[in-house]
């Protein structure tokens, strides 16, 4: 390799590394990150199930979620049964993969109305589509959310 053509290959890299830093959309992102984008944030919080805090949801709201989430609602084919992100599509989401919804950490980070937000609306530039009204209705997304809460084992220490 030249000089020249040194000089070219390392300045495409760094243009490259440049282009990247400066485009996060496009590379992946920490599980922990906020998911509904900031302009969103504070309407999306406000939302709240018909039921209260899902967390506290009756065993029939949830038992109800969980047949959402296995059978129309299709979660499961990405996020896994067991909800740990390892469904059998999700090796198609290499950059920003399907939440694993039994980490704690994130669970405890997002409020109720985030989960909704996204379920309702999608990640921008990630698998996961906006999934309301197109399979679920906002009551249906809610039970859903109960779900998901159970997924995470509270107060029990990570596996
Ligand atoms: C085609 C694959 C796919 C399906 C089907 C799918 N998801 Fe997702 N989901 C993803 C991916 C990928 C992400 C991560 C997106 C990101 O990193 O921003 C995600 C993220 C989420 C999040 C955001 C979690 C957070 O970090 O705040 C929620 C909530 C969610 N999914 C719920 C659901 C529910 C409920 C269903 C079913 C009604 C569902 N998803 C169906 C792929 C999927």
């Amino acid at each position: 390799m030249t000089m020249n053509k040194r000089f070219e290959a390392c300045g495409s890299l760094v243009m490259l590394v440049a282009f990247m830093a400066t485009m996060p959309a496009c590379g992946s992102r920490q599980p922990i990150d906020d998911r509904v984008p900031p302009a969103h944030l504070e309407k999306a919080i406000a939302l709240k199930a018909p039921f209260g805090d899902a967390r506290l949801a009756p065993p029939e709201i949830v038992a109800a979620g969980k047949a959402l989430y296995e059978g129309k609602g299709t979660c499961h084919l990405c996020h896994g049964m067991g909800g740990k992100g390892d469904g059998p599509a999700n090796h198609m989401h290499a950059n920003n993969p399907p939440r694993d919804f039994t980490d704690c950490a994130v669970q405890r980070d997002r409020d109720d109305g985030e989960l909704f937000w996204i379920i309702k609306y999608g990640s921008t530039g990630t698998a996961m589509k906006g999934l309301i009204p197109s399979l679920l209705s906002e009551e249906e997304g809610w039970k859903v959310v109960a779900y998901l809460r159970t997924l995470c084992k509270w107060g029990e220490p990570p596996a």
